[in-house]
């Protein structure tokens, strides 16, 4: 019986490694969307001041932004959820309009992000531990030429874009990005900029590697001990919120595991 048993459930595998597959694969834009939140959360916030527009031409972006993720969404597969993230997707656009103030909108494109992963159980951890030092030989080989071997922004072929590759020791502007905001920036590109979209050219696993680089611009190795993270957590939490909710020793805990995943 024993054997026969065995024989059923290797004859089952195969099915069920298919259907794992098919309950990872994410919803096509799903990323994208995910993208132009992250975008959204960072950079809204220095566009307006006590109600009015500061800067006018990233104001216009962001209302851009949000006009395409609306595309985005209204696109995704129907669910159980998904009527309650048009909602949100809506919210969000008036809250741009009437020029609500940064903070509270980074909180709904945040809150909104996480809606949509929760509602296409979308996995924001890498399969594999990033490794950072794999990270730095890609890094040398495809990116310092733009950004900088010290990650400035300062490379020979960044002169004279518009805007100017970004500059990863920019600590306010990396603490509000997660590791897979980067791992997502890296594959997509950045819209309205020189930024390549890599998902091409480099793989999940290299992509992974290069946001933990990235992310160690930013990060002080000394301060790992302070916290301890999952994989899970080091993927998807900002320092900013983790700062918000757990103090400073915890983000700096953050940024460097998220830089040497243990
Ligand atoms: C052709 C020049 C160029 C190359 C090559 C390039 N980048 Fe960029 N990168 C840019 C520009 C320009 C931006 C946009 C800056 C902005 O949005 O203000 C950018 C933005 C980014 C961002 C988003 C940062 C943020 O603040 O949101 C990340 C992450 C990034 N690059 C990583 C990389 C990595 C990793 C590589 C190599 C695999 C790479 N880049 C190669 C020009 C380049």
């Amino acid at each position: 019986m024993l054997t026969r048993k065995r024989f059923l459930s290797w004859l089952l595998l195969p099915v069920l490694a298919l259907c794992s597959l098919m309950a990872l694969a994410e919803p096509e834009g799903a990323a994208q969307a995910l993208h132009l939140l992250s975008y959204l959360g960072a950079d809204y916030p220095a566009t307006v001041a006590a109600g009015q527009v500061v800067d006018s031409g990233e104001y216009q972006e962001q209302l851009e932004f949000h006009g395409v993720l609306a595309g985005l969404v209204a696109a995704l597969p129907a669910n159980a959820g998904k009527d309650g993230l048009l909602q949100g997707v809506a919210r969000l656009g008036d809250s741009i309009r009437e020029r609500r103030d940064g903070a509270a909108v980074a909180d709904q494109a945040r809150q909104l992000a996480a809606d949509l992963v929760a509602s296409y159980r979308i996995s924001l951890t890498p399969r594999i531990t990033p490794d950072p030092a794999r990270g730095a030989a890609l890094f040398a080989q495809h990116c310092s030429v733009c950004h900088g071997e010290g990650g400035l922004g300062d490379g020979p072929a960044g002169i004279g874009l518009e805007p100017p590759p970004a500059n990863m020791r920019n600590a306010a502007r990396m603490d509000s990005l997660s590791l897979y905001d980067l791992y997502n920036s890296i594959g997509l590109g950045v819209e309205g900029t020189d930024m390549p979209a890599f998902a091409a050219q480099l793989d999940e696993r290299a992509r992974w590697d290069l946001a933990s680089h990235v992310a160690g611009f930013s990060a002080d190795p000394a301060a790992a001990r302070g916290a301890s993270f999952s994989l899970e957590q080091l993927a998807g939490q900002t320092p900013q919120q983790v700062a918000a909710e757990q103090g400073p020793a915890a983000a700096a805990a953050l940024r460097a595991q998220r830089a040497a995943p243990p």
